[in-house]
């Protein structure tokens, strides 16, 4: 549980809500949770997605498990208590980007299953799609694009998520995907029409 130090603080609320910034934007809020082991695929798919989605007009932003940790959360590291606050921060990241009417695309491992389900409590279950990359382990170690599997392998790298740590695949995931099945132009389409029928963007044409 998160310690609350932060006392005497009165919340504030704005002038203008966000039903009002989604109609400037001609869109809904939206969080695409993208999960799963290093090299699966999240991030080729999200920034595909992003560009797809910026190709219709509409605000798209990835939030990505490498970039965020070379700022926000420079100070996190891969313990199980690190990640899992390394998750707290995006889901309320993730909470604030939706209410900004911005469709959000999330890329981390996110390897536990109770640290993904605080973040969809906390962007709201009807804001939070949970897409699982599901791409075999094998393919991810042979793609190795960070070096990073070899590195575990030979145990230069302790704690590495399916090499010595765990992975917990999603139960009940909104969309599986599987990388070495589908390209990320592939995947985008998908995701493009899952936001369509989710009714967050509008069909094209529209
Ligand atoms: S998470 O588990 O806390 O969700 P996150 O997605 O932010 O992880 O970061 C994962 C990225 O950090 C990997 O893609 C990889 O490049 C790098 N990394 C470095 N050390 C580890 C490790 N021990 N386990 C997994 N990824 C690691």
């Amino acid at each position: 549980m998160t310690k609350i130090k932060a006392t005497n603080i009165t919340w504030h609320e704005g002038h203008v809500g966000r039903e009002e910034r989604e109609k400037l934007l001609n869109q809904r809020g939206a969080l695409i949770w993208m999960t799963g082991l290093s090299g699966s695929g999240k991030s080729t798919i999200a920034y595909t997605l992003e560009h797809a989605l910026v190709q219709r007009k509409h605000l798209a932003y990835v939030l990505d498990g490498d970039n965020i940790r070379h700022g926000l959360n420079k100070n996190l590291g891969f313990s199980a208590e690190d990640r899992t606050e390394n998750i707290r921060r995006i889901g309320e990241v993730g909470k604030l980007f939706v209410d900004a009417g911005i469709i959000t695309i999330t890329a981390f491992i996110s390897p536990y299953r109770a640290d993904r389900a605080v973040a969809r409590q906390t962007v709201g279950a009807g804001n939070f799609f949970e897409v699982f990359c599901n791409t075999p382990i094998e393919v991810c170690e042979q793609r190795d694009p960070k070096g990073l599997y070899k590195k575990a392998r030979a145990g230069e790298i302790k704690g590495f998520t399916g090499v010595d740590d765990p992975y917990e695949a999603p139960e009940n995931p909104e969309l599986t995907l599987d990388a070495s099945k589908v390209s990320p132009q592939e995947a985008a389409v998908m995701l493009c029409e899952f936001l369509e029928g989710a009714g967050r963007i509008p069909a094209l044409g529209r």
